[in-house]
């Protein structure tokens, strides 16, 4: 099939490519001259595991090409998917201009039949607005052209965006007319070759589907980090509980791990945007999620008050920071608690020297060039002269760290763990004062 995916970033990028991989002939269109450059280059723009190679070999085959050409987009695929961005509004609603620019793109320049669909995460209600706009463009321009609008939910995790893809749990497609349902389920049916992972729905079902997920799973980490803060004070252990309550199949392991918050390109935006959506168009108070927001945003603090409560004034304070991406496997630092700490820190009058295997490049571009933050190029050399270790985000390579290094190499033995990486009684029979969440 001939698909044309509108905005080339992590999702974008990840589904045009995983499209071609089956076979598909795709063109991936972008705003931004420079990632399609260096896409065009041989590059690949962002961190995700197995996509270089991915991406190469669909060049290669000339299944995948990539455009800043508007025009050429809208000509190529009878399926346009939307991938563009949808950022926080000042109020907390989702952005549409990107979304909405798309589509009336699409009804400038479309000649003949198109599936638009909507893959960005958008509010209940968008699919209408996207249909609008292209009916809108088609009349100015005083032409009739079919097309048939469908909200299709993205539910693939940075880090692993290529599996998700390419294996996925569901693919929800939001769809009212037969000939989309068609082309979409032709479209997914080489991801699904194990049993049907197809969900059909109606179009706003699917949209909500979306952020009740992304809202579901924020639930759960910060229903867990305040069980920690709780563990804490009354001298539980949050591990010991989180085992005890995961076991339950109703309740399961995933999303229960306590930490300093959670951060990314969706789960603050989204759960953000379901509050507004809810409140604007229903006139609901979704009290829930309110308190998730207000538990995960005092969460992002957690390592700072756990280092205030050790050092007393952190000003002159020196810290090593291992971890700067939201988590691991990802160089995306969107809302990542690491810049909450570091700003802390500043704010504080401490410095900080990081390492992250990836997310460096990025943190430079956001933190520009302030003397207050160096960079190392092992976690080892980050621990110089540092008053204490503070480990945002679980890369596998800290995991099993030389603690005897850290012991020798920081100014006192102590490590803030915000991931609770390590088991405390080893760490502490090391000599080392850990302090984790919840622990
Ligand atoms: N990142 C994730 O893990 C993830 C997962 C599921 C869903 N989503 C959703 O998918 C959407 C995209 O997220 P992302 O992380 O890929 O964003 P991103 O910022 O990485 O990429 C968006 C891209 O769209 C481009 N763009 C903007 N306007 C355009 C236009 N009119 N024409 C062509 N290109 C345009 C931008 O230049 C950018 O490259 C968002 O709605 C997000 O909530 C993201």
């Amino acid at each position: 099939m001939k698909v044309t995916v509108i905005g080339t970033g992590y999702v974008g990028l990840v589904s045009g490519t995983c499209l071609a991989e089956v076979g598909n002939d795709v063109l991936c269109l972008d705003v931004d001259a420079e990632k399609i450059r260096i896409l065009e280059e041989g590059g690949v723009p962002i961190f995700e595991p197995g996509l270089q190679e991915m991406v190469r070999r669909n060049v290669a085959a000339g299944r995948l090409h990539f455009t800043t050409d508007v025009q050429r987009a809208v000509d190529h695929g009878t399926i346009q998917f939307i991938a563009v961005g949808t950022p926080p509004d000042e109020d907390g609603s989702a952005d549409l201009k990107y979304v909405l620019a798309a589509a009336r793109n699409i009804g400038r320049l479309m000649t003949d039949f198109k599936v638009v669909v909507d893959k960005s995460t958008v509010p209940v209600g968008t699919g209408a607005k996207v249909k609008a706009a292209i009916a809108d463009e088609l009349q100015k321009r005083g032409v009739e052209v079919p097309y048939s609008v469908v909200s299709n939910p993205e539910f693939l995790k940075e880090g692993a965006a290529v599996e998700d893809f390419m294996r996925p749990d569901r693919v929800v497609i939001g769809a009212e007319d037969e000939q989309a349902i068609f082309l979409m389920r032709a479209l997914y049916a080489p991801f699904q070759r194990n049993h049907e992972r197809l969900i059909v729905t109606d179009v706003k079902s699917a949209e909500l589907t979306k952020y009740a997920a992304n809202a579901m799973l924020a639930t759960r980490i910060s229903f867990m980090n305040e069980l920690a803060n709780l563990a804490e004070k009354l001298g539980a252990d949050i591990e010991m509980v989180r085992q005890g309550i995961g076991s339950d199949p109703r309740i399961g392991y995933h999303f229960l791990y306590p930490g300093c918050g959670y951060g990314g390109s969706c789960f603050p935006k989204d759960v953000k945007a379901l509050i507004k959506t809810a409140a604007d168009d229903a006139g609901l108070g979704l009290k829930v999620l309110r308190a998730v927001e207000e538990a995960n945003d005092a969460q992002k603090h957690v390592l700072t008050e756990k280092l205030k409560a050790s050092f007393g004034d952190l000003a002159g304070r020196h810290f090593a920071v291992w971890g700067l991406a939201f988590k691991p496997n990802t160089d995306d630092m969107r809302e990542a608690p690491s810049r909450e700490l570091i700003a802390d820190l500043f704010a504080a009058g401490a410095t900080v020297t990081a390492y992250d295997p990836v997310a460096m490049d990025e943190a430079k571009r956001i933190f520009g060039d302030d003397a207050r933050l160096r960079f190392a190029a092992s976690p080892r050399e980050a621990l110089r002269d540092a008053d204490a270790l503070v480990i945002v985000t679980e890369w596998k390579e800290f995991r099993s760290p030389d603690f005897d290094a850290i012991k020798s190499d920081l100014k006192q033995p102590l490590i803030f763990d915000g991931r609770n990486l390590y088991d405390p009684k080893f760490v502490r029979g090391m000599g080392i004062d850990y302090f984790a969440i919840g622990r």
